[in-house]
């Protein structure tokens, strides 16, 4: 199956939806909660139009951020988002590649967008964020993660107003067990699910301090 979000109108049809999800907003909240106290580098992998490091930006005025994607629409309106702030710097390039090296990163961060990866790829994703955290950085995937039944997913496109013919499907939904036991075999400390609703978890992993 394509990655529907190498099209611009899929892009444009989410940006759209996602002004009417209020619960994500107690996972935004709960992630930025858990960047380092000191957090001065942030990556946020697969940014769209830059929601999440924008926040964590504001949380952190001291801190540069970069804003990974491979989306020309996404990053287009990032930049006419950001337009003026320094902060942040913006880079097209796809999750299926191995992440750059952006030298220390405090925290790498992500929302709903691993999932638009293979399972192998999602834990290839894990495993190098690892190794580009700083010693006691942290790693925050804010996620879709699958159902345990096709009718509590039903239920969760329901509670969004996703009509069924409009799921997403470039989505490639893998259950947060697996997910929770991949971070613990990296190697990863305080491993958990911080925060979930339905379909959207919250994975945090923090590389250990030396
Ligand atoms: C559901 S949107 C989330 C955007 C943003 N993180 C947010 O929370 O609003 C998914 C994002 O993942 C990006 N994406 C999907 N597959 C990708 C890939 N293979 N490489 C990089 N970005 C990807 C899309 O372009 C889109 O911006």
């Amino acid at each position: 199956m394509p990655n529907e979000w190498s099209k611009p109108e899929h892009s444009l049809a989410y940006m759209r939806r996602a002004k009417r999800q209020t619960q994500r907003q107690m996972g935004d909240e709960t992630l930025l909660a858990e960047l380092p106290a000191d957090t001065r580098r942030v990556l946020d992998l697969g940014c769209g139009a830059g929601h999440l490091i924008g926040l964590a930006l504001q949380r952190f005025p001291q801190a540069t951020g970069v804003g990974l994607d491979f989306s020309a629409t996404m990053l287009d309106l990032a930049r006419q988002q950001f337009t003026g702030e320094t902060r942040v710097e913006w880079i097209e390039r796809s999750l299926d590649d191995p992440l750059p090296q952006l030298g220390t990163l405090d925290a790498i961060i992500s929302s709903f967008a691993i999932h638009h990866c293979s399972d192998s790829r999602k834990r290839a994703i894990y495993q190098e964020a690892f190794a580009e955290l700083r010693p006691g950085g942290v790693f925050c995937n804010l996620e879709h993660v699958a159902s345990p039944t096709v009718t509590m997913h039903e239920r969760f496109l329901s509670e969004l107003h996703i009509p069924l013919e409009d799921d997403d499907p470039s989505n490639q939904l893998l259950d947060l067990h697996t997910q929770l036991t991949w971070l613990r075999e990296i190697g990863y400390e305080e491993v958990d699910c911080y925060w979930k609703w339905r379909e959207m978890a919250l994975l945090i992993g923090k590389r250990p301090k030396l």
